[in-house]
Protein backbone atom coordinates (compact mmCIF):
# COMPACT_ATOMS: atom_id res chain seq x y z
CA UNK A 1 0.00 0.00 0.00
CA UNK A 2 1.36 3.53 -1.00
CA UNK A 3 0.90 6.58 1.54
CA UNK A 4 -1.47 7.85 -1.14
CA UNK A 5 -5.35 8.73 0.29
CA UNK A 6 -6.91 7.83 -2.67
CA UNK A 7 -6.41 6.03 -5.72
CA UNK A 8 -6.96 6.72 -9.20
CA UNK A 9 -5.70 9.52 -11.10
CA UNK A 10 -5.30 12.59 -9.49
CA UNK A 11 -4.43 10.65 -6.30
CA UNK A 12 -1.86 12.90 -4.22
CA UNK A 13 0.65 11.70 -1.72
CA UNK A 14 -0.33 11.71 1.61
CA UNK A 15 2.56 14.02 2.59
CA UNK A 16 1.17 16.64 0.11
CA UNK A 17 -2.43 16.17 1.25
CA UNK A 18 -1.30 16.73 5.18
CA UNK A 19 0.81 19.75 3.91
CA UNK A 20 -2.44 21.20 1.84
CA UNK A 21 -5.22 20.68 4.68
CA UNK A 22 -2.94 21.67 7.54
CA UNK A 23 -4.64 19.53 8.95
CA UNK A 24 -2.85 15.84 10.84
CA UNK A 25 -5.81 14.22 10.68
CA UNK A 26 -6.48 12.20 7.24
CA UNK A 27 -7.23 8.66 6.35
CA UNK A 28 -5.39 6.12 4.20
CA UNK A 29 -6.56 3.04 2.51
CA UNK A 30 -5.72 -0.57 4.19
CA UNK A 31 -4.97 -2.32 7.81
CA UNK A 32 -3.32 -0.50 10.39
CA UNK A 33 -4.93 3.04 9.27
CA UNK A 34 -6.05 5.66 11.73
CA UNK A 35 -9.74 5.47 9.40
CA UNK A 36 -10.16 2.04 9.89
CA UNK A 37 -9.08 2.52 13.71
CA UNK A 38 -11.45 5.19 14.06
CA UNK A 39 -14.41 3.86 12.40
CA UNK A 40 -14.07 5.54 9.11
CA UNK A 41 -13.96 4.04 5.50
CA UNK A 42 -11.26 3.52 3.74
CA UNK A 43 -11.57 6.71 1.24
CA UNK A 44 -12.35 8.76 3.85
CA UNK A 45 -11.46 12.46 4.37
CA UNK A 46 -11.71 13.84 7.66
CA UNK A 47 -14.28 16.34 8.80
CA UNK A 48 -12.40 17.52 11.68
CA UNK A 49 -9.67 20.01 11.27
CA UNK A 50 -8.19 23.28 11.83
CA UNK A 51 -9.76 23.84 8.26
CA UNK A 52 -12.99 22.87 6.86
CA UNK A 53 -12.09 20.16 4.72
CA UNK A 54 -13.35 20.74 0.91
CA UNK A 55 -11.14 24.01 0.30
CA UNK A 56 -7.85 22.83 0.30
CA UNK A 57 -7.99 19.47 0.24
CA UNK A 58 -8.08 17.71 -3.79
CA UNK A 59 -11.50 18.55 -5.87
CA UNK A 60 -13.11 15.14 -6.09
CA UNK A 61 -15.41 14.54 -9.51
CA UNK A 62 -18.74 15.49 -8.56
CA UNK A 63 -20.45 18.73 -6.46
CA UNK A 64 -23.99 18.95 -4.65
CA UNK A 65 -24.34 22.22 -3.91
CA UNK A 66 -27.31 23.58 -1.26
CA UNK A 67 -27.56 27.02 -0.23
CA UNK A 68 -30.74 27.19 2.68
CA UNK A 69 -32.83 29.92 4.36
CA UNK A 70 -32.95 29.56 8.30
CA UNK A 71 -36.66 29.58 9.18
CA UNK A 72 -35.40 29.39 12.74
CA UNK A 73 -35.84 32.87 14.50
CA UNK A 74 -33.36 31.96 17.77
CA UNK A 75 -30.02 31.94 17.94
CA UNK A 76 -30.57 29.07 19.85
CA UNK A 77 -32.20 27.24 17.14
CA UNK A 78 -29.72 27.62 14.90
CA UNK A 79 -26.67 26.91 17.46
CA UNK A 80 -28.75 23.57 17.47
CA UNK A 81 -29.03 23.02 13.60
CA UNK A 82 -25.18 24.12 13.35
CA UNK A 83 -24.68 21.01 15.87
CA UNK A 84 -26.80 18.31 14.34
CA UNK A 85 -25.15 19.20 11.24
CA UNK A 86 -21.51 18.83 12.73
CA UNK A 87 -22.09 15.48 14.16
CA UNK A 88 -23.94 14.33 11.26
CA UNK A 89 -21.39 15.50 8.73
CA UNK A 90 -18.53 13.75 10.63
CA UNK A 91 -20.65 10.54 10.32
CA UNK A 92 -21.23 10.93 6.68
CA UNK A 93 -17.48 11.92 5.89
CA UNK A 94 -16.30 8.85 7.81
CA UNK A 95 -18.24 6.18 5.45
CA UNK A 96 -21.27 5.64 7.89
CA UNK A 97 -24.71 6.95 7.89
CA UNK A 98 -26.74 9.47 9.52
CA UNK A 99 -27.77 8.58 12.81
CA UNK A 100 -28.74 11.37 14.61
CA UNK A 101 -32.36 12.60 13.50
CA UNK A 102 -33.94 13.80 16.36
CA UNK A 103 -37.12 14.40 15.57
CA UNK A 104 -39.90 12.82 17.58
CA UNK A 105 -42.57 12.94 15.07
CA UNK A 106 -40.49 10.82 12.69
CA UNK A 107 -40.57 7.60 12.80
CA UNK A 108 -38.34 7.25 9.21
CA UNK A 109 -35.49 5.74 8.60
CA UNK A 110 -32.61 7.95 10.44
CA UNK A 111 -30.73 7.69 7.32
CA UNK A 112 -32.45 7.83 3.61
CA UNK A 113 -30.25 4.75 2.81
CA UNK A 114 -29.50 5.40 -0.73
CA UNK A 115 -25.01 5.48 -0.04
CA UNK A 116 -25.35 1.99 1.98
CA UNK A 117 -22.77 -0.11 0.94
CA UNK A 118 -21.34 3.24 -1.06
CA UNK A 119 -18.19 3.81 1.24
CA UNK A 120 -16.77 7.36 2.09
CA UNK A 121 -15.68 7.98 -1.52
CA UNK A 122 -13.92 11.07 -0.30
CA UNK A 123 -17.10 12.89 0.68
CA UNK A 124 -15.93 16.62 2.49
CA UNK A 125 -19.00 18.54 3.52
CA UNK A 126 -18.27 22.24 3.71
CA UNK A 127 -20.32 24.42 5.46
CA UNK A 128 -21.11 28.26 5.31
CA UNK A 129 -22.71 31.49 7.02
CA UNK A 130 -24.02 33.69 4.34
CA UNK A 131 -25.16 37.46 5.13
CA UNK A 132 -28.70 36.56 6.25
CA UNK A 133 -27.23 35.31 9.73
CA UNK A 134 -26.39 38.49 10.29
CA UNK A 135 -29.28 40.38 10.33
CA UNK A 136 -31.84 41.41 13.00
CA UNK A 137 -33.05 37.53 13.86
CA UNK A 138 -30.41 36.73 16.06
CA UNK A 139 -28.18 39.80 17.52
CA UNK A 140 -25.37 38.67 15.35
CA UNK A 141 -24.94 41.83 13.03
CA UNK A 142 -21.99 43.38 15.41
CA UNK A 143 -20.06 40.06 14.57
CA UNK A 144 -20.55 40.27 10.58
CA UNK A 145 -17.30 39.94 8.72
CA UNK A 146 -16.66 42.92 6.99
CA UNK A 147 -15.72 40.66 4.06
CA UNK A 148 -18.97 38.87 3.74
CA UNK A 149 -20.30 42.27 2.04
CA UNK A 150 -23.26 41.57 -0.29
CA UNK A 151 -22.34 41.51 -4.14
CA UNK A 152 -22.46 44.72 -6.04
CA UNK A 153 -24.51 44.12 -9.42
CA UNK A 154 -21.77 43.19 -12.07
CA UNK A 155 -23.23 44.71 -15.62
CA UNK A 156 -24.81 42.01 -17.71
CA UNK A 157 -25.98 39.95 -14.72
CA UNK A 158 -29.03 37.99 -15.02
CA UNK A 159 -29.13 36.68 -11.69
CA UNK A 160 -32.70 34.48 -10.84
CA UNK A 161 -33.75 34.68 -7.15
CA UNK A 162 -34.55 31.27 -7.86
CA UNK A 163 -30.91 30.34 -8.01
CA UNK A 164 -29.78 33.52 -5.61
CA UNK A 165 -28.99 34.09 -1.88
CA UNK A 166 -28.99 31.40 0.89
CA UNK A 167 -28.23 31.99 4.68
CA UNK A 168 -26.23 28.71 4.73
CA UNK A 169 -24.61 26.48 2.05
CA UNK A 170 -23.21 22.88 2.12
CA UNK A 171 -20.71 22.04 -0.48
CA UNK A 172 -20.31 18.55 -0.41
CA UNK A 173 -18.15 17.09 -2.86
CA UNK A 174 -16.91 13.48 -3.28
CA UNK A 175 -16.19 11.04 -5.87
CA UNK A 176 -19.69 9.14 -6.29
CA UNK A 177 -22.94 10.92 -7.04
CA UNK A 178 -25.12 9.27 -5.48
CA UNK A 179 -22.95 9.98 -1.68
CA UNK A 180 -22.85 13.96 -2.65
CA UNK A 181 -26.29 13.86 -2.76
CA UNK A 182 -27.12 11.67 0.12
CA UNK A 183 -24.79 14.04 2.28
CA UNK A 184 -27.41 16.97 1.13
CA UNK A 185 -30.59 15.02 0.95
CA UNK A 186 -29.58 14.21 4.97
CA UNK A 187 -28.68 17.31 6.23
CA UNK A 188 -31.54 18.89 4.56
CA UNK A 189 -33.75 16.29 6.78
CA UNK A 190 -31.91 16.95 9.81
CA UNK A 191 -32.83 20.79 8.98
CA UNK A 192 -36.53 20.22 9.29
CA UNK A 193 -38.27 23.11 11.27
CA UNK A 194 -34.93 24.98 11.30
CA UNK A 195 -33.61 26.02 7.64
CA UNK A 196 -35.31 25.09 4.19
CA UNK A 197 -33.71 24.26 0.64
CA UNK A 198 -33.09 27.29 -0.89
CA UNK A 199 -31.64 26.38 -4.56
CA UNK A 200 -29.25 23.71 -5.50
CA UNK A 201 -26.42 23.12 -7.73
CA UNK A 202 -24.95 19.94 -8.73
CA UNK A 203 -21.55 19.30 -10.70
CA UNK A 204 -19.37 17.63 -11.96
CA UNK A 205 -15.57 17.57 -12.84
CA UNK A 206 -13.72 14.89 -15.21
CA UNK A 207 -9.61 14.59 -14.56
CA UNK A 208 -8.46 13.06 -17.78
CA UNK A 209 -6.71 9.39 -17.45
CA UNK A 210 -3.09 11.56 -17.84
CA UNK A 211 -3.86 13.01 -14.64
CA UNK A 212 -3.81 16.59 -16.66
CA UNK A 213 -5.54 19.68 -16.27
CA UNK A 214 -9.76 18.76 -16.76
CA UNK A 215 -11.34 20.78 -18.86
CA UNK A 216 -14.83 22.77 -19.07
CA UNK A 217 -18.27 23.13 -20.62
CA UNK A 218 -16.12 25.14 -23.49
CA UNK A 219 -13.77 22.34 -24.21
CA UNK A 220 -10.60 23.85 -22.45
CA UNK A 221 -8.19 22.98 -19.81
CA UNK A 222 -9.36 25.32 -16.68
CA UNK A 223 -7.40 25.43 -13.42
CA UNK A 224 -4.24 25.63 -15.28
CA UNK A 225 -2.94 29.29 -13.94
CA UNK A 226 -5.03 28.31 -10.51
CA UNK A 227 -3.51 28.89 -7.12
CA UNK A 228 -1.85 25.58 -5.35
CA UNK A 229 -3.90 24.61 -2.85
CA UNK A 230 -0.46 22.93 -1.49
CA UNK A 231 1.51 26.17 -1.29
CA UNK A 232 0.91 26.99 2.66
CA UNK A 233 2.47 30.72 2.29
CA UNK A 234 -0.01 31.54 -1.03
CA UNK A 235 -2.64 29.67 1.27
CA UNK A 236 -2.39 32.47 3.94
CA UNK A 237 -1.75 35.47 1.60
CA UNK A 238 -4.81 34.96 -0.51
CA UNK A 239 -7.06 32.17 0.78
CA UNK A 240 -7.50 32.06 4.81
CA UNK A 241 -9.16 35.01 6.79
CA UNK A 242 -6.78 37.48 7.86
CA UNK A 243 -6.91 39.19 11.17
CA UNK A 244 -6.34 42.98 9.77
CA UNK A 245 -9.96 42.24 7.49
CA UNK A 246 -11.40 39.73 9.05
CA UNK A 247 -13.27 39.37 13.08
CA UNK A 248 -11.28 36.60 15.33
CA UNK A 249 -13.95 34.17 15.05
CA UNK A 250 -13.18 33.29 11.94
CA UNK A 251 -9.57 32.73 12.06
CA UNK A 252 -9.02 29.87 10.14
CA UNK A 253 -11.63 30.19 7.97
CA UNK A 254 -12.29 31.73 4.27
CA UNK A 255 -14.83 33.25 2.15
CA UNK A 256 -16.60 31.54 -0.75
CA UNK A 257 -17.99 33.13 -3.67
CA UNK A 258 -20.63 30.80 -5.67
CA UNK A 259 -21.66 31.77 -9.38
CA UNK A 260 -23.76 30.11 -11.68
CA UNK A 261 -22.97 30.58 -15.16
CA UNK A 262 -24.71 29.34 -18.15
CA UNK A 263 -22.20 28.87 -21.15
CA UNK A 264 -24.06 29.64 -24.27
CA UNK A 265 -23.10 26.06 -25.96
CA UNK A 266 -24.29 26.29 -29.44
CA UNK A 267 -23.10 30.10 -29.87
CA UNK A 268 -19.82 28.76 -28.56
CA UNK A 269 -19.47 25.32 -30.58
CA UNK A 270 -20.08 27.52 -33.94
CA UNK A 271 -17.49 30.28 -33.26
CA UNK A 272 -14.06 29.33 -34.89
CA UNK A 273 -11.68 27.90 -32.92
CA UNK A 274 -9.18 31.50 -33.57
CA UNK A 275 -12.22 33.18 -31.84
CA UNK A 276 -12.20 30.23 -29.24
CA UNK A 277 -8.75 30.69 -28.63
CA UNK A 278 -8.89 34.73 -28.48
CA UNK A 279 -11.45 34.65 -26.42
CA UNK A 280 -9.73 32.37 -23.38
CA UNK A 281 -6.55 33.52 -24.36
CA UNK A 282 -4.84 29.74 -24.40
CA UNK A 283 -4.81 27.10 -26.89
CA UNK A 284 -7.85 25.06 -27.16
CA UNK A 285 -5.63 21.30 -27.67
CA UNK A 286 -2.75 22.04 -25.17
CA UNK A 287 -3.55 24.91 -22.94
CA UNK A 288 -0.48 26.67 -24.23
CA UNK A 289 -0.94 30.87 -23.57
CA UNK A 290 -1.35 32.62 -26.73
CA UNK A 291 2.41 33.04 -28.20
CA UNK A 292 3.64 30.23 -26.44
CA UNK A 293 3.66 26.84 -26.55
CA UNK A 294 2.96 24.55 -23.60
CA UNK A 295 0.98 24.70 -21.06
CA UNK A 296 3.07 25.98 -17.90
CA UNK A 297 4.86 28.75 -20.04
CA UNK A 298 4.59 31.66 -18.88
CA UNK A 299 1.75 34.15 -19.79
CA UNK A 300 2.75 37.39 -21.80
CA UNK A 301 0.37 39.67 -21.92
CA UNK A 302 1.63 41.67 -24.85
CA UNK A 303 1.52 38.83 -27.15
CA UNK A 304 -2.56 38.54 -25.46
CA UNK A 305 -5.37 40.49 -26.66
CA UNK A 306 -5.71 42.81 -24.19
CA UNK A 307 -9.53 41.51 -23.77
CA UNK A 308 -8.76 37.86 -23.46
CA UNK A 309 -10.25 36.04 -20.62
CA UNK A 310 -6.96 35.19 -18.85
CA UNK A 311 -5.45 38.93 -18.72
CA UNK A 312 -8.31 40.66 -18.04
CA UNK A 313 -8.98 37.95 -14.77
CA UNK A 314 -5.57 38.77 -14.05
CA UNK A 315 -3.92 41.78 -15.75
CA UNK A 316 -0.04 40.55 -14.22
CA UNK A 317 0.27 44.08 -12.68
CA UNK A 318 2.77 42.87 -10.53
CA UNK A 319 1.76 42.96 -6.10
CA UNK A 320 -1.95 43.87 -7.05
CA UNK A 321 -2.74 41.26 -9.42
CA UNK A 322 -1.37 38.58 -7.39
CA UNK A 323 -2.92 40.03 -4.02
CA UNK A 324 -6.45 39.63 -5.91
CA UNK A 325 -5.76 35.93 -6.89
CA UNK A 326 -8.39 33.38 -5.74
CA UNK A 327 -8.60 29.82 -5.53
CA UNK A 328 -11.26 27.99 -7.85
CA UNK A 329 -12.67 25.07 -7.12
CA UNK A 330 -15.59 25.10 -9.60
CA UNK A 331 -17.80 22.56 -11.24
CA UNK A 332 -19.35 21.42 -14.73
CA UNK A 333 -22.91 21.42 -14.89
CA UNK A 334 -25.44 20.33 -17.73
CA UNK A 335 -28.71 20.48 -16.43
CA UNK A 336 -30.79 19.41 -19.71
CA UNK A 337 -32.76 21.75 -21.64
CA UNK A 338 -33.85 25.65 -21.03
CA UNK A 339 -37.41 25.79 -21.28
CA UNK A 340 -36.92 29.48 -20.72
CA UNK A 341 -34.61 30.11 -23.73
CA UNK A 342 -35.51 27.10 -25.97
CA UNK A 343 -36.96 28.18 -29.09
CA UNK A 344 -40.74 27.32 -30.51
CA UNK A 345 -40.47 26.63 -34.46
CA UNK A 346 -43.26 26.51 -37.45
CA UNK A 347 -46.31 28.35 -37.12
CA UNK A 348 -48.07 26.64 -34.53
CA UNK A 349 -44.78 26.44 -32.32
CA UNK A 350 -45.30 22.67 -31.74
CA UNK A 351 -41.29 22.07 -32.66
CA UNK A 352 -39.06 22.87 -30.28
CA UNK A 353 -35.61 24.07 -30.64
CA UNK A 354 -34.05 23.07 -27.03
CA UNK A 355 -31.08 25.18 -25.95
CA UNK A 356 -28.78 23.40 -23.17
CA UNK A 357 -28.49 24.55 -20.11
CA UNK A 358 -24.81 23.74 -19.61
CA UNK A 359 -21.86 25.60 -17.95
CA UNK A 360 -19.60 26.87 -14.97
CA UNK A 361 -20.38 26.10 -11.01
CA UNK A 362 -18.04 28.94 -10.09
CA UNK A 363 -16.90 28.19 -6.51
CA UNK A 364 -13.70 30.08 -5.49
CA UNK A 365 -12.40 30.87 -1.96
CA UNK A 366 -10.72 34.03 -0.95
CA UNK A 367 -9.33 36.06 1.76
CA UNK A 368 -11.56 38.93 1.40
CA UNK A 369 -14.20 39.32 -1.58
CA UNK A 370 -14.44 43.14 -2.04
CA UNK A 371 -10.54 42.78 -2.73
CA UNK A 372 -10.53 39.90 -4.93
CA UNK A 373 -13.78 38.00 -6.77
CA UNK A 374 -15.64 41.45 -6.83
CA UNK A 375 -12.52 43.31 -7.93
CA UNK A 376 -12.00 40.38 -10.77
CA UNK A 377 -15.51 39.89 -11.77
CA UNK A 378 -16.52 44.09 -12.25
CA UNK A 379 -13.27 44.13 -14.70
CA UNK A 380 -14.49 41.25 -16.84
CA UNK A 381 -18.22 42.24 -16.81
CA UNK A 382 -16.57 45.30 -18.63
CA UNK A 383 -13.90 43.79 -20.88
CA UNK A 384 -14.20 39.97 -21.01
CA UNK A 385 -14.17 38.81 -24.76
CA UNK A 386 -15.55 35.63 -23.09
CA UNK A 387 -18.32 37.12 -21.83
CA UNK A 388 -20.76 37.20 -24.92
CA UNK A 389 -20.87 33.50 -24.47
CA UNK A 390 -21.73 33.25 -20.80
CA UNK A 391 -24.39 34.57 -18.12
CA UNK A 392 -24.68 34.59 -14.51
CA UNK A 393 -27.82 33.36 -13.90
CA UNK A 394 -27.00 32.30 -10.16
CA UNK A 395 -25.14 34.04 -7.50
CA UNK A 396 -24.16 33.56 -3.56
CA UNK A 397 -21.59 34.40 -0.56
CA UNK A 398 -20.68 32.99 2.61
CA UNK A 399 -18.49 32.58 4.90
CA UNK A 400 -16.79 29.37 5.37
CA UNK A 401 -15.88 29.50 9.87
CA UNK A 402 -12.72 27.53 10.57
CA UNK A 403 -12.71 23.71 10.94
CA UNK A 404 -14.38 21.74 13.52
CA UNK A 405 -11.39 20.78 15.71
CA UNK A 406 -12.92 17.25 17.24
CA UNK A 407 -16.04 15.34 18.19
CA UNK A 408 -18.44 17.96 20.65
CA UNK A 409 -17.12 20.70 18.33
CA UNK A 410 -19.68 22.60 15.52
CA UNK A 411 -19.57 24.34 12.85
CA UNK A 412 -19.82 28.29 13.83
CA UNK A 413 -18.86 27.35 17.56
CA UNK A 414 -16.42 30.40 17.53
CA UNK A 415 -19.32 32.66 16.60
CA UNK A 416 -22.31 31.38 18.73
CA UNK A 417 -19.92 30.10 21.47
C1 LIG B 1 -18.23 30.07 -17.37
C2 LIG B 1 -17.39 31.00 -17.00
C3 LIG B 1 -15.91 30.83 -17.08
C4 LIG B 1 -15.16 30.03 -17.87
C5 LIG B 1 -15.65 29.04 -18.92
C6 LIG B 1 -13.79 30.24 -17.53
C7 LIG B 1 -12.73 29.60 -18.14
C8 LIG B 1 -11.40 29.82 -17.85
C9 LIG B 1 -10.28 29.21 -18.52
C10 LIG B 1 -10.41 28.19 -19.66
C11 LIG B 1 -9.16 29.69 -17.96
C12 LIG B 1 -7.71 29.35 -18.39
C13 LIG B 1 -7.08 28.22 -17.61
C14 LIG B 1 -6.74 28.53 -16.18
O1 LIG B 1 -5.74 29.20 -15.86
O2 LIG B 1 -7.51 28.08 -15.32
C15 LIG B 1 -9.55 30.60 -16.92
C16 LIG B 1 -8.70 31.29 -16.12
C17 LIG B 1 -9.09 32.12 -15.10
N1 LIG B 1 -10.38 32.50 -14.79
FE1 LIG B 1 -12.04 31.89 -15.71
N2 LIG B 1 -13.73 31.18 -16.55
C18 LIG B 1 -15.00 31.56 -16.23
C19 LIG B 1 -15.39 32.49 -15.29
C20 LIG B 1 -14.54 33.14 -14.44
C21 LIG B 1 -14.94 34.05 -13.40
C22 LIG B 1 -16.36 34.46 -13.06
C23 LIG B 1 -13.79 34.45 -12.77
C24 LIG B 1 -13.59 35.38 -11.59
C25 LIG B 1 -14.37 36.39 -11.31
C26 LIG B 1 -12.68 33.79 -13.43
C27 LIG B 1 -11.38 33.95 -13.07
C28 LIG B 1 -10.32 33.33 -13.70
C29 LIG B 1 -8.95 33.50 -13.28
C30 LIG B 1 -8.46 34.33 -12.11
C31 LIG B 1 -8.18 32.75 -14.17
C32 LIG B 1 -6.66 32.60 -14.17
C33 LIG B 1 -6.05 33.69 -15.01
C34 LIG B 1 -4.54 33.58 -14.96
O3 LIG B 1 -3.98 33.84 -13.89
O4 LIG B 1 -3.97 33.21 -16.00
N3 LIG B 1 -13.17 33.01 -14.42
N4 LIG B 1 -10.91 30.68 -16.89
Amino acid sequence: MSGDTRDGPGAISRRDLLKAAGVATVAVGLGGDPARASGRSPGSIAFHGVHQAGVTTPQQARLVFAAFDVTAMSRSDLRALLVRWSTTAADLCAGRPAATLVHARSQAPTDSGEAAGLGAAGLTLTFGLGPGVFDERFGLASARPAPLADLPPFAGDQLDPRLTGGDLCVQACADDPQVAEHAVRNLARLADGAAVLRWQQHGFISRPADGGTPRNMLGFKDGTNNLDAGDEARMRANVWAAADSSPAWMLGGTYLVARRIRNFVEHWDSSSLAEQERSIGRRKASGAPLGARQEDDPVDPRRLPPDAHIIVANPRTGAASERERILRRGYGFADGLDPLTSLRRGDDGSAVEGLQDSGLMFLAFQQDPRRQFVTIQARLAASDHLDEYLAHVGSGIFAIPPGVPGRGGYIGQTLLG
